[in-house]
């Protein structure tokens, strides 16, 4: 398992259009039949990679390998790779059945394969009775899933998907995110999902790789990912979070030891080196702080008082001034009994050191 080559491996990647660099050395493998999601910011070098990868655009720099073959300079036709577009870019003036075979007729396959295979993909993605239909006859999600017919239909060992949801109202969106993840685990294929959403990246992904001014800013699962983020901008990205800046201290085994304004806290080490005494910054998610009435024995814990309550429904977001700070806030999340609870008096909070990430920068 751990020595199978990967399905697709980049390799040291560049790309820039004129001044601005889209990719900067870009290396990533994708083993085969992974979900993954490419997550990051509008302009961050996502549709590049994935214009690279399907062919449609060329590195200044690095390869592209693709089931062992350099494919960086091959044409897209040649590559068994596949796109769905955030448009679905189907063919207005053409029905279902013949969207659906303009791949297999451009792979030079015969009337009658194309028909059963028409057939086959069509009754997978429950578009049976819809053969027919112009896509201006169709709902938007059954125009998506036209679009994903289309790009499975030559039997694509990738397919790269640039953001195919973003047309979608949020209720339809959610559904086809299931359907999408279904269909993957179906298919056993490789699929590299683009999005912006931290929340629809969060739900779909075996792993997620953020990007960032076109460099991956780390590499993990959404729990990795959510829970111990290794910068900034994914503990930023990613959810909501607490980033409170402190001072090395000391370091014990995995644990950072910080002073944030004379508190001493503790949080899980970053993978690269610190020194004592350098500005360092952690991260909390508001989820992770526990409200007490009396100092709890916990690795970390400050007394605050609540300034703001915002009703969230099944939830409470409290804003509380911590004490001995200047005027630092934390914010937190609690069921919206606990926070209706909660009054002006000074309360303790408390986390452990589990639930605080040092971040890397
Ligand atoms: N054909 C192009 N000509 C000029 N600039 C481009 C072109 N394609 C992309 N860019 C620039 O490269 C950067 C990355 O773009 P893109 O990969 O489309 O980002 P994303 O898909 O993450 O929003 C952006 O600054 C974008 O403006
Ligand atoms: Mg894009």
């Amino acid at each position: 398992m751990t020595d199978a080559p990967p399905l697709v491996r980049i390799e040291g990647i560049s790309k820039s259009f004129g001044n601005t660099v889209a990719l900067d050395n870009l290396t990533l493998d994708i083993a085969r039949g992974e979900f993954v999601t490419f997550l990051g910011p509008s302009g961050c070098g996502k549709s590049t990679t994935l214009r690279i990868l399907g062919g449609f655009e060329r590195p200044d720099k690095g390869r592209v390998i693709l089931d062992g073959e350099d494919v960086t300079t091959q044409p897209p036709e040649k590559r068994h790779v596949n796109m769905v577009f955030q448009d679905y870019a189907l063919f207005p003036h053409m029905t279902v059945r013949q969207n659906i075979s303009f791949g297999l007729e451009l792979k030079g396959m015969d009337k009658a394969n194309i028909k059963r295979r028409q057939d086959e993909i069509m009754a997978f993605l429950e578009l049976d009775g819809f053969g027919d239909r112009y896509p201006g006859q169709l709902s938007g999600g059954q125009r998506q899933r036209v679009a994903l017919a289309r790009a499975l239909a030559p039997d694509p060992a990738l397919l790269l998907l640039d953001e195919p949801l973003g047309a979608l109202d949020a209720k339809l969106r959610g559904q086809v995110q299931q359907e999408l993840k279904s269909i993957q685990q179906r298919t056993h294929k490789t699929f590299f999902f683009v999005t912006h959403d931290q929340e629809e990246a969060l739900t779909m992904s075996d792993r997620i790789v953020v990007m960032n001014k076109g460099r991956v800013e780390q590499d993990g699962t959404p729990e990795e990912l959510y829970f111990h983020p290794a910068t900034r901008f994914v503990a930023e990205f990613i959810g909501e979070t607490n980033l409170l800046s402190g001072q090395m201290r000391a370091r014990d085994g995995d644990r950072i030891v910080m002073d944030w304004f004379g508190h001493t806290l503790s949080g899980q080490a970053p993978a690269g080196p610190l020194q004592t005494g350098d500005a360092i910054t952690a991260s909390v998610r508001l989820e992770k702080l526990g409200f007490h009435t009396t100092r709890p024995n916990a690795a970390n814990a400050v007394q605050g008082k609540v300034v703001g309550k915002t009703f969230l429904g099944s939830r409470m977001a409290l804003d509380l001034v911590i004490e001995e700070t200047e005027g630092a806030v934390l914010r937190a999340f609690v069921d919206a009994e606990t926070g209706q609870a909660v009054g002006a008096d000074p309360i303790w909070i408390g986390w452990d050191s589990d639930s605080m990430a040092v971040l890397q920068d």
